[in-house]
C-alpha cells in the first residue's frame, strides 16, 4: 500500500499574497553533521524548468547533493533519485510536468527505490499540491522555493525513515546564504542578487510563488562576484525578478545602479542582469550601463502591451509613453544597446486597436527580439477572474502576427553586425552543428563560426560574415586567452 505523507505542510496562495513589512530574516546555511555522505553510492538527476531561477536553484541543490555523497546520473535509469524542479508561469508549462510526472512513473516500477521529488514553483500552488497528493502517488518528496536548503533533511527522512515529504511553505521568505552551488558551466554563472516579488502584476504567479522582494547585501553579492572572477569566470548574469528595485528592502542607501558601479570594478569581462521592469528603471542605471566596461550593452525590458488600458489593467505601473521615454533614455545614453522584451497578447478585454498598438510600440521602441506568450490565467491572480471571451483563434493570429514583426526585429538587430568584428565568449559546439563552435557576443548575438575546441570558455574576436535572424555566422579574427 502507498505511504502517506510522513511530513506534511501545505502551501495557502491566501498567505502567499500577504506582505508585512517586517525586516527579512538572513540565515546562514548549515550543514547537519549526520547527513554527511549518505548520499555515497547514490546518483541523482535533476530536471529544471522555468527561468533562471530555477536554473540558479538547481545549481543550489546540486550542491547540496554533492555534499550528501551523491554523484550526477547519466540518464534517468541509472538515477536514485529525480528531482523536477518546476515552472507555474502558464498553463503550458505546468502541462508539461504533468506529462513527465506520469512519464516517471514507469520508472518507479522498474526501480521501486528510486525517489521521485517535485519542487521549485508549482508545489507553491494550492491546486497543484493537491493534486500531486491526490493523483501522483508514485511521488515521495514535495517542496517548494523557500525550502530548498532543507533537501538534505527532507532526503534523509525519505531515506532512512521511508517516509513521504511534502512541505511547502507560503511565507514571504527568507534570504538564505552558504548554500553549496554545484555551477552548471565552468565560465558563466548566475548570482542571486534578490529574491521574490512585490509588483503584483494582475496575470503573474511569481509573487505568489517566490514571496516578498528582498534583496541579498552587497557584501554578500560582491564577494561571491570576486571569488567568481578569481575563479576564472569571464560573465555572471544577476538574477531578481525586478532587479531594478533592488536594495529598497535594506536598510541603507544602496541601489541597483550603486550596485552596477561596484561591480565594474571587478575585474571579470562581463556582467548581464535580468529582469528589469521599466517602472523601477531609474536614470543612474542608465548612467551606470552608459560607463560600459564591463556592464554590457543589451537590456531585456519586458513591456507587455502597447496599450496603456491594457497596461493598466496588468498593473504595469507605466503607461506607453513613459516606456517610450526610457527607450529613447537608454539610446541616447547608451548608443548600440540592444533592447529586448516580453510581450502578452490576447490579455483579457484586448481589442484588435489595443493590438494594434503592441504592434506599433514594437516598431517604435525597434526591438531586436521578443519573447511573445498568449495570456495564460493562473488561478489566484486578479486577471484569472477577468472576462475572457477572445475566440482561441483570435489569439492565434495576434501571437503570430506579433512573432513575424519581432523576427524581423531579431534579423534588423544581427544585420548591424554584418562585416563587424565583435567579442564573443566561446560557450562549445553550435547545437545546430557539432563542427562549429558558438557563444555570445557583448549585445547578446549568437555567433557561430569555425575554429578549435580549446578556445571554449575565452573570448576571442569573430567577423561577421553573414546575419540571419536567429544567429551570425562569421570566422575568427584574433583570440585572447
Ligand atoms: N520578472 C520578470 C519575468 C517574469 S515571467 C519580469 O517581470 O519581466 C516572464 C514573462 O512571462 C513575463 O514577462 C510575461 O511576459 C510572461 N508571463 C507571466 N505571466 C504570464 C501569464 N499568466 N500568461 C502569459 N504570459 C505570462
Ligand atoms: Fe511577475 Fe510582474 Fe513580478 Fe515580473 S514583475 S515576476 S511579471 S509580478
Ligand atoms: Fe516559472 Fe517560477 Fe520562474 S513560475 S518563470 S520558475 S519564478
Amino acid at each position: 500500500m502507498e505511504k502517506d505523507y510522513g511530513k506534511y505542510f501545505a502551501p495557502s496562495l491566501k498567505e502567499a499574497r500577504k506582505r508585512i513589512k517586517k525586516e527579512i530574516e538572513k540565515i546562514k546555511f548549515s550543514f547537519p553533521e549526520h547527513l554527511r555522505q549518505f548520499g555515497k553510492d547514490k546518483k541523482y538527476l535533476i530536471k529544471t524548468f522555468g527561468c533562471q531561477a530555477n536554473e540558479a536553484d538547481s545549481e543550489k541543490m546540486a550542491g547540496i547533493l554533492h555534499r550528501l555523497g551523491f554523484t550526477e546520473a547519466d540518464n534517468e535509469s541509472e538515477a536514485d533519485l529525480i528531482l523536477l524542479n518546476t515552472c507555474a508561469i502558464r498553463e503550458t508549462a505546468e502541462n508539461r510536468t504533468f506529462g513527465e510526472l506520469g512519464r516517471l512513473k514507469g520508472f518507479k516500477m522498474h526501480n521501486p527505490d528510486l525517489l521521485l521529488g517535485v519542487c521549485g514553483c508549482m508545489p507553491q500552488e494550492e491546486r497543484v499540491f493537491n493534486l500531486i497528493k491526490e493523483k501522483y502517488p508514485h511521488i515521495d518528496l514535495v517542496f517548494g522555493t523557500h525550502n530548498i536548503h532543507k533537501l538534505g533533511e527532507y532526503l534523509y527522512d525519505a531515506y532512512l525513515n521511508k517516509e513521504k515529504v511534502a512541505e511547502v511553505f507560503s511565507e514571504e521568505g527568507k534570504v538564505v546564504e552558504g548554500i553549496p552551488t554545484k555551477r552548471a558551466h565552468d565560465r558563466k554563472a548566475w548570482v542571486n542578487i534578490m529574491y521574490g516579488c512585490d509588483e503584483f502584476c494582475t496575470y503573474c504567479i511569481v509573487p505568489y510563488t517566490r514571496g516578498r522582494e528582498r534583496s541579498r547585501s552587497p557584501e554578500d553579492i560582491i564577494s561571491e562576484v570576486r571569488e567568481l572572477a578569481e575563479l576564472g569566470y569571464q560573465e555572471v548574469t544577476l538574477l531578481g525578478q525586478n532587479v531594478n528595485a533592488y536594495g529598497k528592502d535594506l536598510n541603507i542607501d544602496y541601489t541597483f545602479a550603486d550596485l552596477l558601479l561596484e561591480l565594474r570594478e571587478i575585474a571579470i569581462p562581463r556582467i548581464r542582469f535580468t529582469t528589469s521592469h521599466p517602472h523601477d528603471l531609474d536614470d543612474e542605471t542608465i548612467y551606470a550601463l552608459a560607463k560600459g566596461g564591463n556592464l554590457m550593452p543589451h537590456l531585456h525590458l519586458p513591456v507587455q502591451s502597447g496599450s496603456n488600458k491594457i497596461l493598466k489593467k496588468m498593473n504595469r505601473k507605466y503607461t506607453r509613453e513613459e516606456y517610450l521615454e526610457k527607450i529613447r533614455m537608454l539610446r541616447k545614453h547608451v548608443p548600440g544597446i540592444s533592447i529586448t522584451t516580453d510581450i502578452i497578447v490576447a490579455f483579457p478585454g484586448e481589442t484588435d486597436e489595443d493590438f494594434k498598438e503592441t504592434l506599433s510600440l514594437v516598431r517604435e521602441a525597434d526591438f531586436e527580439g521578443a519573447f511573445t506568450f498568449i495570456f495564460s490565467p493562473r488561478e489566484g491572480t486578479p486577471a484569472a477572474k477577468y472576462p475572457d471571451d477572445l475566440d482561441p483563434g483570435v489569439k492565434k493570429e495576434r501571437l503570430l502576427a506579433l512573432n513575424k514583426l519581432v523576427n524581423e526585429g531579431y534579423l534588423r538587430g544581427n544585420k548591424r553586425f554584418e562585416g563587424k568584428t565583435v567579442k564573443v565568449l566561446v560557450d562549445g559546439p553550435s547545437q545546430k552543428n557539432p563542427h562549429l563552435l558558438s557563444g555570445y557576443t557583448e549585445h547578446n548575438k549568437l555567433v557561430n563560426f569555425p575554429g578549435d575546441k580549446n578556445l571554449i570558455g575565452k573570448i576571442v574576436d569573430v567577423k561577421v560574415e553573414k546575419a540571419y535572424t536567429w544567429h551570425l555566422r562569421g570566422i575568427i579574427s584574433k583570440s585572447h586567452s
